[in-house]
């Protein structure tokens, strides 16, 4: 979005670009105007799509400008910034049709809840109400990590929604390094230091960028830092995350904390994580027990059986039973192709596109977005033949 900045401030000029520069997408600053009359007398030839007015400083009479300037730029969003908000100003501002009136000194966070509006109103971005699926291994290794993340990037490259994954691990997280090699330089417990500046930009430039529509939230990594980390700031990362992401991913780890059962409880859906052995099925018995004594309903929680080989002692069926839920997807067991990936950071879906265990990534895509995948047909069905069943 291009803008114009009417202000006599230097400074207020400069914190309005870098705030909106560190947009998704940035705002961009087309041009600068020092205070309303400077504005009407030097109109752009093009109407921006944002005019940020700092009303602070108006000269006697200099307030009947307003709504000439919102004529020139019918197309235009206004942000009123003022010292002290006068009526007469703020009747004239309306009448203008100028909807978005700030304090001064400017709140960051107050600045982009109103960007977050007017670009909602533009129809640059929409409020996703997305979705949070949590994935929690049954038992240590079962795969919970390398299936939240790799399917993080299946449903941004596949299905071509926007997704966070959020390492809930603990100080062990280590959920970016499955499908990068970047560092993060920020992490869960960051965040929940400065939950104050908590909105859309900020979350996104905490993460590590996976693929364009994917991003990951590292996990605390400092024990001493986790102390500050508190369930309420839980609440409002995925309030914040829901707005901003179709999917929320949250990759629990075995040890549930406060955090995490914070994130268990918003979670829409809970995918246990489990092989089909004995010592798994134990595993999971009990979390399902304690997921029935916290009142998670049966129909929030779907199984996935990771590594899956068919014809072996133990059936589904028999899974399905002990465990009294569903089975809503199988992985198969892939050592090389899960190995690679793993090892090298680099996604399954780019390393071993046609593997079996790429095949079933896309079916999981399909049954959590119910939509078929147009690319993901033919290649699939090319590459595997049709009717395959899990
Ligand atoms: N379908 C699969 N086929 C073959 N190997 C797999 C498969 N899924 C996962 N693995 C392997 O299992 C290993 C453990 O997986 P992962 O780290 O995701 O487990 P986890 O459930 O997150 O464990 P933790 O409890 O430690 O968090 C990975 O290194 C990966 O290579
Ligand atoms: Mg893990």
């Amino acid at each position: 979005m291009k803008a114009l900045i009417i202000s006599h401030d230097s400074e207020l000029q400069a914190d309005v670009a870098s705030q909106g520069s560190a947009r998704m997408p940035a705002v961009e600053v087309l041009a600068v105007r020092q205070g309303l009359r400077d504005a009407v007398e030097r109109l752009l030839p093009d109407s921006p799509g944002l005019v940020v007015l700092d009303a602070s400083e108006l000269a006697p009479g200099e307030a009947e400008l307003l709504e000439p300037l919102a004529r020139h730029y019918p197309r235009a969003a206004f942000m009123l910034l003022t010292r002290a908000p006068q009526q007469d100003l703020l009747i004239r501002a309306m009448r203008a049709g100028m909807r978005e009136v700030l304090a001064l000194p400017l709140d960051h966070r107050a600045f982009h809840d109103a960007m977050d509006r007017i670009e909602v109103d533009a129809g640059i971005t929409r409020m996703r109400n997305g979705k949070a699926l949590a994935f929690i291994s049954c038992k240590g290794g079962s795969g919970a990590t390398f299936l939240s993340t790799n399917f993080g990037y299946a449903l941004a490259e596949l299905g071509g929604c926007k997704v966070l994954l959020m390492d809930l691990h603990g100080q062990f997280g280590d959920a970016t390094l499955y499908v990068s090699d970047q560092k993060p330089v920020m992490t869960l417990s960051d965040i929940c230091a400065q939950i104050g500046r908590m909105d859309g930009a900020f979350l996104d430039s905490c993460l590590v960028h996976v693929a364009p529509g994917f991003g990951v939230l590292a996990a605390a990594d400092d024990p001493a830092q986790a102390v500050e980390m508190k369930p309420d700031h839980m609440d409002i990362i995925l309030r914040v995350a829901r707005q901003h992401y179709d999917y929320i991913l949250l990759d629990v780890g075995r040890q549930i904390d406060a955090l995490s059962l914070r994130a268990l409880d918003h979670a829409d859906v809970i995918y246990p994580v489990l092989q089909l052995a004995l010592p798994d099925i134990r595993d999971g018995r009990r979390l399902l027990d304690i997921f029935r004594s916290l009142g998670y309903p049966a129909e929030r929680i779907r199984l996935i059986v990771n590594r899956y080989e068919k014809g072996g002692k133990l059936r589904l069926a028999d899974l399905s039973s002990a465990l009294g839920a569903e089975v809503a997807h199988t992985v198969p067991n892939d050592y090389l192709a899960a190995t690679d990936s793993v090892n090298q950071g680099v996604p399954l879906l780019q390393l071993s596109r046609s593997s079996a265990l790429a095949r079933s990534l896309g079916e999981l895509v399909e049954l959590v977005t119910a939509r078929r995948i147009p690319e993901s047909k033919g290649l699939f069905d090319r590459l595997f033949g049709r009717g395959e069943d899990i």
